[in-house]
């Protein structure tokens, strides 16, 4: 036997805990990536990819949408949105697929019956990143966040619930969940410069999916 055999096959999904509360779900919506991607093209198809100004005047390089609830930033900060603001109207729902999926990844790290009302979409080009930060305008720390990779490889920093804590670099690929709740929900979390590539589904960029109880 071979490893050349396996070069192209894909992992079976496997379960790494990085910290207590916190647990990538390796491969857990691998199968699903052409059906999810749909569903964030739907929702792009409403709400365009956008690059939002930080509360200190930067531009992200990630580009963001989303659904359930809304996200705005300004210089008083950042905060979720019930409507758009353009038209009054309520920001498209959150699709099926993802509510379903994002709840048995939740059960399966040990967070029963999460229903999130809020989910957000970055999308990374070659070179886009995201700096440290905790996901803490949420108003239910209870409820974890749930994470879903698409597309190009990253690195996901993963640090403590200081900002100077050293991070932790976890490889996250296309069709991972990283869920972190509990005594891990305010830890310190990040994605370095991503990598030139293409994916066969996605092109050159990175798609990350974050499902959220806001409000
Ligand atoms: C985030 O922190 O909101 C996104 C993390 C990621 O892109 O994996
Ligand atoms: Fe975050």
């Amino acid at each position: 036997m071979t490893l050349d055999l396996f070069e192209d096959a894909t992992p079976p999904p496997w379960r790494e805990t990085i910290a207590p509360g916190a647990v990538v779900l390796h491969g857990f919506v691998h199968e699903q990536g052409a059906e999810l991607l749909a569903a964030v093209q739907s929702v792009v198809a409403e709400v365009p990819w956008r690059h939002m100004t930080t509360p200190g005047g930067y531009t992200m390089s990630v580009a963001m949408s989303w659904c359930g609830h809304g996200w705005n930033s300004d210089n008083h900060g950042y905060r979720y949105t019930q409507r758009n603001p353009r038209n009054g109207h309520p920001w498209p729902p959150i699709p099926a697929i993802l509510m379903a999926l994002v709840e048995e990844a939740a059960q399966q790290a040990g967070f029963a019956r999460f229903v999130p009302d809020a989910c957000l979409m970055n999308r990374y080009d070659v070179g886009s990143k995201l700096s440290l930060h905790q996901d803490k305008d949420e108003h239910d720390f209870g409820a974890p966040i749930v994470s879903v990779s698409l597309g190009l490889p990253a690195v996901f920093q993963f640090g403590g619930l200081q900002r100077g804590d050293p991070a932790q670099r976890i490889p996250l690929a296309h069709g991972d969940v990283v869920v972190w709740g509990g005594p891990a929900r305010l830890r310190f979390h990040g994605i370095l410069p991503i990598k030139a590539g293409s994916h066969s589904l996605v092109g050159p960029h990175r798609i990350n999916i974050t499902l959220r109880k806001a409000l």
